[in-house]
């Protein structure tokens, strides 16, 4: 099968396509056949060798840890799937390839498109992750930091979908999506304070950090503390006694399927830019410049 590895680590141009035997399911594992693979900010990290201390890559790796697909083949003791079932969820060997296995996966709607069925395994286990641990309710005001690209834009709805007033910060071009997520807009840099100030004179309830660009020491001055923040990328994060949250290793098929269904049904929206798997190393180039609106992912036929 066709697939995109990378044999060392280092920029984008390490990754190459080859091509490779197909992989065959495990126990409780299905094969799927990828039709759309989501490209992660994290497939860069650990191509250019930042993740190794945290999580140690063997090498050739195939990158992408996520999917939408068909069912190709089921491993012993599958249930409540079959094979040509169309599904979305989290690849356990990576997805940048014309077959990947999976052990948790969702079937997907018949309504919901491949490439939009793709966005939506990690960005919104994060998004959903984050709001619970932060304990979001009605009627209180959250500050996003980094609010415009994968996860930010499902995380946005999320909140909002909650009753919460979200401010969320993006780069000048992102300020009118970020106000059609249904988010109060503000940019991100110098003089972040007071502008989050004079949008909420009455004080932030929580913040969730999505960008992982230096925003915790004012996100501590505009709690008063460090209690009700958590970062997902900034690794700062233990020396400023701030809360950081890694992805689940077991994340729930339930909530994906549910998520499937709004998200079909149009009250979650995604928004995708999607490259052939071919073009991979030019999407993930565009993926660590770190100003991806929505979510990049990577088509495969
Ligand atoms: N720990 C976990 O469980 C977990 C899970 C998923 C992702 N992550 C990490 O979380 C981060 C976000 O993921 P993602 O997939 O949403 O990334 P993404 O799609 O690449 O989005 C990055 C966003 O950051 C914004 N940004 C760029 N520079 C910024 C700055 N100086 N201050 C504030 N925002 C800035 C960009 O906005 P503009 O384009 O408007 O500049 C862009 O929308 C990544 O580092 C990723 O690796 C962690």
């Amino acid at each position: 099968m066709k697939a995109i590895v990378f044999d060392r680590f280092g920029g984008p141009e390490v990754l190459r396509e080859v091509d490779i035997e197909v992989p065959q399911p495990g126990p409780g594992q299905v094969r799927v056949r990828v039709k759309a693979a989501g490209l992660n900010a994290l497939d860069g990290k650990i191509r250019s060798g930042m993740m190794e201390a945290l999580r140690p890559t063997t090498t050739p790796a195939v990158p992408g840890g996520e999917l939408a697909g068909t069912v190709d083949a089921l491993g012993e003791g599958v249930t409540g799937m079959q094979v040509g079932d169309g599904v979305l969820g989290w690849s356990d060997t990576g997805s940048y390839a014309e077959y990947a296995l999976a052990t948790n996966v969702a079937l997907k709607p018949a309504a919901l498109e491949w490439q939009h069925a793709a966005a939506l395994p990690v960005a919104s286990e994060t998004a959903e992750r984050v709001l619970g641990m932060l304990g979001v309710a009605a009627g209180e005001t959250v500050l996003m930091h980094g609010a415009s690209g994968a996860v930010g834009t499902l995380a946005v709805q999320l909140a909002v979908a909650r009753g919460a007033r979200v401010i969320a910060t993006a780069g000048p071009s992102n300020q009118d999506y970020l106000a059609a997520l249904g988010a109060t807009a503000t940019v991100y840099g110098t003089g972040l304070v007071e502008r989050v100030r004079a949008l909420a004179p009455d004080g932030i309830d929580a913040v969730f950090d999505l960008a992982g660009k230096g925003a915790l020491e004012d996100s501590i001055t505009l709690r008063g503390g460090t209690e009700r923040i958590v970062t997902i990328a900034d690794f700062r994060a233990q020396q400023l006694g701030v809360t950081f949250s890694r992805g689940s290793a077991a994340p729930s098929v339930e909530r994906l399927a549910a998520l499937a269904q709004d998200a079909a049904m149009g009250t979650l929206v995604t928004t995708v830019t999607a490259y052939p798997l071919e073009q991979a190393a030019a999407a993930q180039q565009v993926s660590d410049a770190g100003h991806v609106r929505g979510k990049l992912v990577l088509t495969v036929d």
